[in-house]
């Protein structure tokens, strides 16, 4: 009796794959009613680089698959899958990706693809990592992975939202860190020293106001962070947020000298859309 009522138990948390490369949701957090993260099980064959994006989605109408690419925001020892996604209403994708439960299948293309990688940058001393919005879904990956932290004395993450509650996912990931256990084994217990923190908002208030890219112009970003501005010769950054962002900070960061890198041809940045449906 027991015995089968324990088989139908794990069945209901692991049911049996029907999608092809279906992956089994296993937990979902609901931050705003604009944004929610999720996490899956991983496929067996699945092997990435922190900061690398891979397409998963639902089965749409006429049984084809709706895909888009999503970061993967958990670190590549992690057994399973993390994801941090926008809710938009009328999205082909997400108005439905949004009602997902755990126990639900997903499907995940497993070829990680991306320049967000360190592979990407030369060596430097400290490295940026630039966010709004969903865009700190890739840093949520590479801050857990403890090549950051052997790579780089300093570690910078900004993140410019729209809305308070929309730093959530950003502040609890940070503060978990701190406590990483895996990250305290390899790194000792001072690594988290070497990050600095800088989240701001846009539209509601909070303790840091304004558009990274303006409290960049003004100097003001670099007083409160107590740094130097960018130098080519030190700095790295990787730049992860909304199209208007990225190009305008992109172009900043030519100004401070620094040059845009590729996979094959490692510089000292890199540039990454947050994919919006
Ligand atoms: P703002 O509220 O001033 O538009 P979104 O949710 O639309 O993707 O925006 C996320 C955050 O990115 C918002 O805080 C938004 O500020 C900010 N943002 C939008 N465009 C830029 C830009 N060109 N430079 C810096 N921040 C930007």
């Amino acid at each position: 009796m027991n015995k089968v009522t324990s088989v139908t138990e794990a069945q209901k948390i692991k049911p049996v794959p029907t999608l092809p490369d279906a992956q089994t949701v296993t937990e979902v957090k609901h931050y705003t009613d604009r944004l929610f993260s999720f996490r899956c099980t991983r496929p067996a064959s699945l092997r990435f680089r922190s900061g690398e994006f891979v397409m998963i989605g639902l089965m749409g109408d006429n049984d084809k698959p709706l895909l888009r690419a999503y970061s993967i925001a958990s670190p590549s020892w992690d057994e399973e899958l993390e994801f941090y996604s926008i809710k938009v209403a009328d999205g082909p994708l997400t108005s439905k990706l949004q009602h997902i439960k755990a126990g639900d299948e997903i499907i995940l293309r497993p070829k990680p693809v991306g320049t967000l990688v360190h592979d990407a940058l030369l060596p430097g001393k400290r490295l940026w990592f630039f966010a709004t919005g969903t865009g700190f879904a890739p840093f949520a990956s590479l801050l857990r992975d403890p090549q950051t932290y052997e790579d780089y004395d300093e570690i910078i993450i900004t993140h410019t939202c729209r809305e308070v509650g929309e730093l959530t996912y950003g502040r609890d990931l940070i503060d978990s860190i701190k406590t990483d256990e895996l990250l305290h084994e390899l790194m000792g217990a001072h690594f988290h020293e070497k990050l600095k923190y800088y989240p701001t908002t846009t539209r509601e208030e909070s303790p840091k106001m304004g558009r990274i890219t303006d409290l960049m112009r003004s100097g003001e970003a670099f007083t409160d962070l107590g740094v130097t501005t960018l130098n080519p010769d030190t700095d790295r950054a990787m730049i992860c947020g909304n199209l208007a962002f990225n190009l305008e900070l992109k172009e900043m960061l030519e100004e401070y000298g620094l040059e845009e890198g590729a996979n094959s041809d490692p510089k000292h940045y890199v540039v990454e859309k947050a994919f919006l449906d």
